[in-house]
């Protein structure tokens, strides 16, 4: 399995979006797209229509996470607006299934997020219809937060479900995510991995992309 880094904007300067995208342009494979729409968690960030703008400004691919309520509704926008990726929380869908389908079919790759409560044994039915799990390895809501190294069984629970399985499922993490914690999570079996301030609160965001894929490939 092959390391991605997707850096989240997350921190960074939501006035100068495209030169936020600029700064890890070559370096990075994703942008990942944090929307939250002060329910699902308690902090508001963007949402579709800057999402449709961002698309146009990057040749990245971006990496949407939906942390709102009722995603079964708005999911599939993303994926119609461009989003190379759109994720949505276990928590907050009522119909994951059609909602997952729909992104697939509107040509996005179809992620699915767990909260650090949310076991993953309980969606291992679900597998099949997931090109990305995601483990949140902090509460969403906000950067800059401490890594939860509790989170480090489930990583390899998730790793473990998704090779009985079979079929090439991508697993992420998010949250806290830096040099000091990368490896741990390569090694419990991630590999595309999210880092909001470890990228954009370094001096030379592209260079911390390029050390953090080399640490995640050690
Ligand atoms: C948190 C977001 C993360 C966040 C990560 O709810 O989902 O993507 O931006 O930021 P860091 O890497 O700073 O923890
Ligand atoms: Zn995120």
């Amino acid at each position: 399995m092959a390391v991605q880094i997707s850096p989240s904007i997350l921190t960074a300067d939501f006035a100068r979006l495209a030169d936020v995208a600029a700064k890890v342009a070559g370096a990075a494979d994703w942008l990942h797209v944090d929307v939250m729409d002060n329910h699902f968690v308690p902090n508001l960030t963007i949402g579709l229509p800057v999402v449709e703008s961002l698309v146009k400004a990057t040749d990245l691919p971006l990496d949407c996470h939906l942390m709102i309520e009722n995603p079964d509704r708005w999911a599939p926008g993303y994926a119609e607006a461009g989003a190379g990726s759109v994720t949505i929380h276990a928590e907050a869908a009522r119909a994951p299934v059609r909602t997952l389908r729909e992104i697939r079919k509107a040509g996005a790759r179809a992620g699915f997020a767990l909260n650090p409560a949310t076991a993953v044994q309980d969606y291992e039915d679900l597998l099949g219809e997931i090109d990305m799990l995601l483990v949140m390895t902090v509460e969403p809501g906000f950067g800059g937060q401490s890594f939860l190294d509790i989170m480090l069984p489930k990583i390899r629970k998730a790793r473990e479900l998704i090779r009985k399985h079979g079929g090439e499922i991508w697993l992420q993490v998010d949250g806290g995510v830096s040099s000091t914690t990368i490896e741990r999570c390569a090694e419990a079996g991630a590999d595309v991995f999210v880092a909001g301030n470890a990228v954009y609160g370094s001096d030379d965001p592209a260079q911390t992309v390029r050390d953090l894929r080399a640490q995640a490939e050690r």
